[in-house]
């Protein structure tokens, strides 16, 4: 699995290429048919919310691809966004809170919203401005609009390493960008019972999942290998512009 363009020491998975898919729901299709999404929440959220308001124009938003969207960041594959959502799932339950930490384009946040539901709270946090901006603007077009004007959705400019203290404990926290390692204040900031999902390393990355028991103990372990963009300064992310 996938998030940033070929390297040479990896081999990529990619569940189909080519812009033959025409529609977020043959889209979704694909997906469920690869596996890749198993329940029916993921699918309903997934086709809900189409991919195409989230890419830049003239890109074909259906390939199982990440997709460059400026400032050294990508929108991640939809395979990728598939995976999280289902690991996600059962901590995604209406009424529970969730922080999308390097929200990108948003649309996790947005997939986060619709699933924790009006009663629930979606948290996103980018340290790209202009990403932010962007990322309501894509939200605002979707069908978690009515979140966002209510308030259960937000999405912050910030230093996602530091989590978002105001709106804590979380019972869901997804990374988008790969970690030298797991940053403590998100461990701190994930309610007992709660779940994060976070790529970890630097050129091999691995998808880890962490889970914190009733009692606060962290259990670990690793799902997949990926390749994310790091989780790092802003300097130093914009550094090669
Ligand atoms: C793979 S990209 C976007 C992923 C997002 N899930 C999506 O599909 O649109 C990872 C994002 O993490 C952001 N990022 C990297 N380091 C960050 C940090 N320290 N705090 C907040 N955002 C960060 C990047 O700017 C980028 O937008």
């Amino acid at each position: 699995m996938d998030e940033l363009p070929p390297h040479p020491f990896l081999t990529l998975k990619r569940f189909w290429s080519g812009s033959g898919i025409g529609t977020n729901k043959e889209m979704v299709e694909n997906l469920q048919s690869y596996g890749v999404v198993r329940s029916k929440k993921v699918s309903e959220v997934m086709e809900s919310v189409d991919r195409a308001f989230f890419v830049p124009d003239g890109v074909p938003p259906y390939v199982d691809t990440p997709l460059p969207i400026g400032y050294n960041a990508t929108i991640s594959a939809p395979h990728m966004h598939a995976t999280c959502l289902q690991l996600l799932e059962k901590h995604l339950q209406p009424g529970m809170r969730a922080l999308d930490v390097g929200s990108g384009t948003g649309y996790l946040t947005a997939c986060f919203a619709l699933m924790v539901g009006p009663e629930g709270r979606a948290v996103g946090v980018e340290h790209i401005p202009e990403l932010v901006a962007s990322s309501i603007k894509n939200i605002e077009k979707s069908a978690a609009a009515p979140l966002l004007k209510k308030g259960s959705l937000s999405v912050h400019v910030g230093d996602g390493r530091q989590g978002w203290a105001e709106c804590a404990p979380y019972d869901a926290i997804h990374v988008g960008a790969a970690a030298a390692e797991i940053p403590p204040a998100l461990i701190d900031q994930l309610k007992p019972g709660g779940r994060m999902v976070i790529p970890v390393g630097n050129i091999f990355q691995d998808l880890k999942v962490v889970d914190k028991d009733t009692d606060g103990s962290i259990n670990i372990h690793d799902e997949t290998s990926v390749r994310y963009v790091p989780l790092t300064s802003r300097e130093a992310q914009l550094g090669d512009n």
